[in-house]
């Protein structure tokens, strides 16, 4: 009998198996196509702790009881057909894992329709592509504290290690591990929209080749501004296109593309009510890179633009990198105080430190940053905002002069920084204690009676706002 079954033989699924399989968990797989199956059998070696299956029946009898099974299919529509074949032939006391990259709310819906059959639905963030899934990817586990403890040691044994540590950990109730899972998403489309921003300013605006614009990335990784995207962003680099000779990034359509999470994390800040503004950049970018055809009209309609910054380049790359450095810690600070609030308003009970600390390995966004978040939460486990951490706000303290000043400098050219240019909007209005809001609070009274309350005395106020009466 296997230990597990999972269903969703893509990339992802097949390496997730390999990865469980290779730490003596037992894994029956299945595949809504059999050939599929088929042909990821063949390749595997002899003695392999993999059992192929070919229909739902199979597969389900193939497991232990309890029975556990992961989900690794596309979000959406796939996870639900593939639960309406699973439900019947399971039963009380089995557990299911989603590992996909579902919408929390949807998660949250199955694991009640699953839990009136005794059913427990978990809602699994997986992350760090193929090769994480292959070889230890960053595991956020959401849902029952039982579905976790049942499952616990397997996802230790397959997750990413750090400090002796596995990055795979229990992220709260319901839907925390997609909702923590999404935010990681929403955090990595800020740190992506950072990272092409940087390398315009270079490019584009400091007329670097791509060669020295990787050596400037190859400088930060190597510094305490490493990570994961700027090691993958140094070997994209470098990287030469055979047929033409040139760097191949420059040779890839300016279109980015999104399957939905980052845009998920924006809209659910707004309904929670945390700004992150980082995030909601970086998601418009994607969406205004979309418009190509409208961007080419929009060219020729207003004519050359002056992409060259003034002044000196050696001045402007020593300002860049505490830029983006401010940048990236603001874009961590919007996503967990994101996760803090959310698991405040719906009940989660998430502890930040266990987000932190599973993010350090195997994740996209793991940096040398965590540490320091990690050390933040160490002390202030509640901390509403990592930028309120002495340390913390002491780095932000010094690196904002630098983003301001950069900022100043580029536009004085074509470049867009809409990442940037949130960052430096954030932490002004973080530390402003009075701002202009009072008033869009006196337009609003005066249009639709809307009240104000008033900063000298207690209650809330109408007026008429017209001069005179
Ligand atoms: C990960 C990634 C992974 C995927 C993103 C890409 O953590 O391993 O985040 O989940 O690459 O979903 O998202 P977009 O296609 O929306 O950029």
């Amino acid at each position: 009998m296997s230990y597990v079954g999972l269903v969703g033989l893509g990339v992802m699924g097949e390496n997730l198996a390999l990865n469980i399989a290779s730490r003596g968990f037992q894994v029956s797989v299945y595949n809504r196509t059999r050939e599929k199956t088929e042909r990821f059998v063949q390749r595997l070696p002899r003695g392999s702790a993999i059992v192929p299956t070919y229909s739902l029946e199979e597969f389900v009898s193939s497991l232990e009881r309890p029975r556990r099974v992961i989900l690794m299919v596309k979000a959406g529509r796939p996870v639900d057909d593939i639960l309406d074949g699973l439900a019947p032939l399971l039963g009380e006391g089995d557990v299911v894992f989603d590992c996909g990259n579902s919408f929390f709310r949807d998660t949250e819906r199955r694991q009640e329709w699953l839990a009136r059959r005794g059913i427990t639905f978990m809602g699994v963030g997986v992350s760090g592509g193929e090769e994480g899934a292959l070889k230890g990817p960053s595991v956020m586990v959401g849902g029952a504290p039982s579905g976790f403890e049942e499952s616990r040691a397997m996802w230790e044994a397959i997750a990413a290690r750090v400090d002796n540590e596995p990055c795979a950990g229990y992220m709260g109730l319901r839907g925390a591990g997609h909702f923590v899972k999404m935010t990681h998403n929403g955090i990595e489309y800020a740190l992506l929209q950072l990272i092409a921003e940087s390398y315009d300013i270079m490019t584009r605006g400091l007329g670097m080749s791509v060669e020295d614009a990787a050596q400037v990335f190859r400088e930060w990784r190597d510094s305490e501004l490493g990570s994961y995207l700027l090691e993958i962003t140094v070997d994209a680099l470098s990287v030469v296109d055979e047929e033409t000779g040139k760097p191949l990034v420059e040779l890839v359509m300016d279109r980015a593309e999104q399957k939905g999470t980052g845009k998920w994390t924006s809209q659910t800040a707004m309904d929670v009510g945390v700004p992150v503004p980082n995030i909601d950049a970086a998601v418009s970018a994607r969406i205004m890179s979309s418009l190509k055809e409208q961007r080419v009209n929009a060219a020729r309609l207003y004519g050359g633009v002056r992409t060259r910054i003034e002044g000196d380049r050696r001045e402007l790359l020593e300002l860049l990198r505490p830029a983006y450095s401010l940048a990236a810690i603001t874009s961590y600070a919007q996503g967990l105080a994101l996760i803090s609030e959310a698991s405040r308003e719906y009940g989660y009970g998430t502890k930040m430190l266990d987000v932190v600390k599973v993010w350090r390995g195997g994740c996209i966004i793991r940096a040398k940053l965590l540490h320091t978040i990690i050390g933040a939460y160490e002390r202030e486990p509640g901390l509403v905002n990592i930028l309120f951490d002495d340390e913390i706000a002491g780095l932000a303290r010094e690196l904002e002069p630098s983003l301001r000043e950069l900022l100043r400098r580029v536009k004085t050219a074509h470049i867009p920084t809409p990442v940037m240019d949130a960052a430096l909007n954030y932490i002004t209005s973080l530390r402003r204690e009075r701002l202009p809001a009072h008033v869009i609070q006196a337009l609003r009274d005066r249009f639709g009676a809307h009240e104000y309350e008033r900063v000298d005395k207690p209650g809330r106020f109408h007026s008429s706002w017209r001069p005179g009466s």
